[in-house]
């Protein structure tokens, strides 16, 4: 396929792509606006592959968004579908500053919308199980009631609206596939598993909010991934697709299995104050994406082992960021400074 990924110098947006290019043979243009969580560094391994092209800009310009599609130098075939996994993710940042998450959540994806529907394009929109809220027992379905709780999974909820009422109104060919928390290689140090990762590594404290028993439903970003490509080829019009992982972890579980995997000491947990409105647990039923016929590959317990592998071997990748911009905003966030 020909496909236009916005948001592909992100974590998701960058395992999803290489994963196009090398198993799927797409021909793919990224837009992505490079906020400080995207990073050329993120195509090291295929930037120059003649199936690739980027194009910085936001969705919520209507002319970079032009340029990305109809192309210009470099520019291959027609662009068939659109994969939007631009968007801001950080629920703390969400709740000190939340404008830049309304600017991209909803003007954004109702820009590249409209280029969907002008062009006759299909779209698939990239969301979360957050959409959904916390669920004490159970799991949540497709079905389940929409009633998110912080600015981030709000203004994802509203952009995931938006989109069906393009399928409903206009006949848009979209799709909404919906994943649980991710993991893996390339995810930026703020998320839970790479800040303790990083952290129990420089032997700084590991901040667990509050009592650590909050639980989320773990996928491996290439899983989701193959998710994504499976709704986008064999995914109904219309229709929502939930993609949870294979296992679910209690906060301070995860941080202990890092402890192990690092050989840090277990006296750097550090319980802080809790985030203000903090989901207490996160879980989604895949059974419809199942039975288009996906399947989770990574368990947690072997899928946390790469992934301290892969940040004890990639230095060069994180210690820019642990270095830079990051590190003022955890003083701002944690009150405190990195070693
Ligand atoms: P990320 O923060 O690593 O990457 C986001 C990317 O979007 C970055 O490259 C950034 O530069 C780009 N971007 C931000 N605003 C933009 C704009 N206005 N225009 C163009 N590009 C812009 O995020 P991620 O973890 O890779 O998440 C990708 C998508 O997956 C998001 O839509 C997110 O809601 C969804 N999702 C994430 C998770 C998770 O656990 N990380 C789980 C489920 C769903
Ligand atoms: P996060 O990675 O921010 O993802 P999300 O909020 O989208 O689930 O957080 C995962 C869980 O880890 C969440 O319950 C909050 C918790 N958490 C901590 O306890 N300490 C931290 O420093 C961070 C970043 C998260």
């Amino acid at each position: 396929m020909r496909l236009l990924v916005c948001g592909g110098a992100g974590f998701i947006g960058s395992n999803f792509v290489r994963l196009r290019l090398r198993e799927c043979g797409d021909e793919v243009v990224v837009l992505d606006k490079l906020t400080y969580a995207g990073r050329k560094e993120n195509f090291h391994d295929f930037g120059e592959d003649p199936g690739f092209r980027f194009v910085h800009g936001a969705i919520e310009d209507p002319q970079a968004v032009a340029s990305a599609l109809d192309g210009g130098p470099g520019a291959g075939s027609p662009i068939e579908a659109i994969v939007n996994f631009a968007a801001e993710t950080h629920v703390d940042r969400s709740i000190a500053e939340p404008d830049a998450f309304v600017r991209t959540h909803a003007q954004g994806t109702y820009v590249l919308l409209e280029a969907a529907r002008e062009r006759e394009l299909r779209y698939l929109q990239v969301s979360t199980d957050e959409v959904y809220g916390s669920i004490e027992d159970g799991s949540f379905t497709e079905d389940s009631p929409l009633c998110p709780s912080s600015p981030y999974s709000a203004t994802k909820t509203g952009a995931d609206l938006l989109v069906q009422s393009y399928f409903h109104t206009y006949g848009l060919p979209a799709v909404i596939c919906r994943g649980s928390n991710n993991y893996g290689a390339y995810q930026y140090p703020e998320k839970l598993i790479p800040l303790m990762i990083l952290n129990a590594m420089h032997g700084d404290p590991l901040p667990v909010y509050g009592d650590g028993m909050q639980v989320r439903n773990w996928i491996h970003a290439t899983d989701f991934g193959r998710a994504i490509g499976h709704v986008l080829e064999h995914g109904v019009h219309g229709e929502v697709y939930n993609a949870g992982g294979p296992d679910e972890c209690a906060n301070i579980e995860v941080v202990k299995r890092i402890i192990e995997l690092t050989g840090a000491e277990e006296s750097l947990i550090e319980h802080v104050t809790d985030r203000p409105g903090h989901d207490r647990r996160y879980s989604l039923s895949s059974q419809k994406v199942r039975a288009l016929g996906w399947e989770p590959r990574v368990r947690f317990a072997e899928g946390l082992e790469q992934t301290v592998s892969w940040y004890r071997e990639n230095e060069w990748w994180w210690k820019p960021i642990r270095s830079g911009d990051y590190r003022a905003y955890y003083e701002r966030q944690y009150g405190r400074s990195l070693a």
